[in-house]
């Protein structure tokens, strides 16, 4: 046999092995019935086969880890959906829902993927994954004021549509832009024009979504009970939003910014003492975040105390310069440090972006870094004293990590009812904090080294902050707050975490829960259930799924 002969016979062996291969998982795929009933729903016009992605599709991997935004979750022991689903069309999500439910499989929802504790991918139950990035039409109206946004739009796409459009026209949402609509709205939402607009839920005119029946629903068909709740008492545990429709909020065509750091030595105690004092109290086009972080003295080379300020005002410089010198002399802010610039432009400052960049990287839907991280919040309901601040300090410079954020509310923020929708933190509330933790090294040990620091600061910090309940931010989830694991039954479990994130909301949202995605019928049974058809996952129950997988 000559040498050709046993090259082609020797590479047709693969080959042909391969394709017997991928004519047997294909079959096998389809003989599974769960995916032939997804299979069956599709529509002549909408094939879903295209959607459809097995741990034996080649591509599988890549587009499970295209929207994980933290490392801790993109491990091998990380549990991996049965299928992913990315849907492209409302009726196929309508099959996911549909099928997910008649064959056992918990599903799991991701828009933007930038839940800090991976709920929108995974689960320790049997799930399977629907991925919403190809919905993300937005379809923005100047004339009415309004878009309609799909889900699986970027907070940066929906920025950026809206400028392309107008120059004083803007949206309320976070800072980060690659944070996904879906997750972001559902959950609140809060940015830099929350003392002005109040959250992105406050700015929501209607929505389309698929309910726990494969119903596709508007605002008129589902009722003010379940559009309540999607606005802000989280989108998963009710139903699957394909879009929202946002209400434009007006910008001036020219806003200012800046940033000013100081340092201990820089007599940041004192600076920091007073924007406690007036930072939820000014005007409400004003919004000053305070950053703080240990960082090395320039003077010393010590370990030190940085609180850097970061600011956004919708006006000019001159009459934010005005307003400073009144309000809060203390920082010394000087026209030098004032950048006059586009909203738009605003957000790229904002995102550490430099301001010659095209305004197209909010496009962009992949973050430049990824770190492994975690996060917890808290809400400040009285100035700190200053012999608190010095022992913050203190405590900071021994952990070094994490860094707190302190995001100051007021404003309109204090103007909605708490009811108005399920998010709660309105008056009263002068700041939120958020406790932030980033590192680079993979590993168990490391990731429970930061996870460590971050309860440290943030059981140092319990005298300062809210009490009965100890609020949290429901956006900034954390599995630490479901570690009243042995309490005395689910829902009682459900209520004291419930408690946190909605307040006296937490038993509306159960009562709409119970009546939209009914289990067995009763209250009681609404949080408790461990049946697997159980399609939309409750915070509360993943939570518990989550701290199972941790104990
Ligand atoms: C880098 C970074 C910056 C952030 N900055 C801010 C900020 O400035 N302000 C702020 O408020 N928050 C901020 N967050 C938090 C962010 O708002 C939440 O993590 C939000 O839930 C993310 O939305 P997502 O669609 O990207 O997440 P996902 O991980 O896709 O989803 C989050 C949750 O919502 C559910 N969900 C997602 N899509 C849908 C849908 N279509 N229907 C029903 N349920 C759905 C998921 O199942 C999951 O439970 C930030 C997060 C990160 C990682
Ligand atoms: C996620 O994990 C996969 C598989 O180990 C790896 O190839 C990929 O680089 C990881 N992603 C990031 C951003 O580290």
């Amino acid at each position: 046999m000559g040498i050709l002969k046993a090259v082609v016979v020797l590479t047709l062996i693969p080959t042909v092995l391969l394709s017997v291969l991928w004519r047997a998982t294909l079959d096998s795929d389809s003989n599974n019935p769960f995916i032939r009933c997804i299979l069956d729903h599709s529509l002549p016009y909408h094939p879903i086969s295209s959607a459809i992605y097995t741990p034996q599709s080649s591509a599988y991997s890549s587009v499970l880890e295209s929207y994980i935004r933290n490392l801790r979750f993109n491990e091998s022991w990380t549990p991996k959906p049965f299928l992913i689903l990315t849907a492209l069309h409302e009726s196929h999500i309508q099959a996911a829902v549909t099928c997910g439910k008649s064959h056992g499989f918990r599903m799991k929802i991701r828009s933007g993927g930038h839940d800090y504790e991976g709920f929108s991918y995974v689960s320790n139950a049997r799930f399977f994954l629907l991925d919403m990035f190809n919905l993300r039409s937005i379809d923005v109206d100047i004339e009415s004021e309004t878009a309609w946004v799909q889900t699986g739009a970027t907070l940066g796409e929906v920025f950026y549509r809206i400028a392309e459009k107008s120059k004083t026209h803007g949206f309320p949402a976070g800072i980060c832009p690659t944070v996904g609509v879906g997750g972001h709205v559902s959950g609140a939402g809060y940015g830099n024009m929350m003392r002005k607009y109040g959250v992105s839920a406050d700015n929501i005119l209607d929505a389309v979504i698929v309910d726990s029946r494969g119903r596709l629903l508007d605002r008129q068909s589902m009722g003010e009970d379940l559009f309540w709740a999607i606005r802000g008492g989280g989108g998963a545990s009710f139903a699957v939003i394909v879009a929202y429709k946002i209400k434009l909020v007006r910008v001036p065509e020219r806003v200012t910014v800046f940033q000013v750091e100081k340092t201990l030595v820089e007599d940041a105690t004192d600076i920091v003492d007073q924007w406690q004092h007036v930072s939820y109290n000014l005007p409400e086009e004003l919004f000053i975040r305070l950053m703080l972080d240990v960082v090395k003295s320039r003077q010393s080379g010590e370990k030190t105390v940085r609180a850097s300020f970061i600011s956004l005002f919708l006006g000019d410089s001159d009459s934010l310069l005005s307003v400073m010198n009144e309000r809060f002399p203390k920082l010394g802010l000087s026209k030098s440090d004032c950048i006059e610039m586009s909203w738009v432009k605003s957000v790229l400052f904002w995102y550490n972006i430099p301001l010659d960049t095209d305004n197209k990287v909010l496009l962009d839907r992949t973050p430049p870094t990824l770190n492994y991280l975690k996060r917890k919040s808290d809400y400040v309901r009285e100035p700190i004293p200053k012999a608190g601040l010095e022992s913050i300090w203190k405590k900071m410079i021994e952990l070094e990590t994490p860094r707190m954020y302190f995001n100051p509310y007021g404003g309109k923020m204090a103007e909605i009812a708490a009811e108005e929708i399920p998010f709660p933190h309105r008056a009263g509330n002068l700041w939120k904090i958020q406790y932030i933790a980033n590192w680079k090294e993979a590993g168990v040990e490391t990731a429970n080294h930061y996870i460590d620091l971050t309860r440290k600061l943030h059981e140092f910090m319990t005298p300062f902050v809210s009490k009965n309940p100890r609020q949290a931010f429901l956006n900034y989830r954390d599995a630490d707050l479901g570690s009243n694991y042995h309490a005395k039954g689910l829902y009682e479990e459900a209520r004291v975490q419930g408690m946190k994130w909605f307040m006296g909301n937490f038993y509306r949202l159960v009562k709409i829960k119970t009546e939209v995605d009914p289990i067995r019928g009763t209250r009681k049974e609404c949080c408790s259930t461990v049946s697997l058809s159980f399609i939309f996952q409750g915070y509360w129950k993943d939570l518990l799924t989550i701290l199972r997988l941790i104990i």
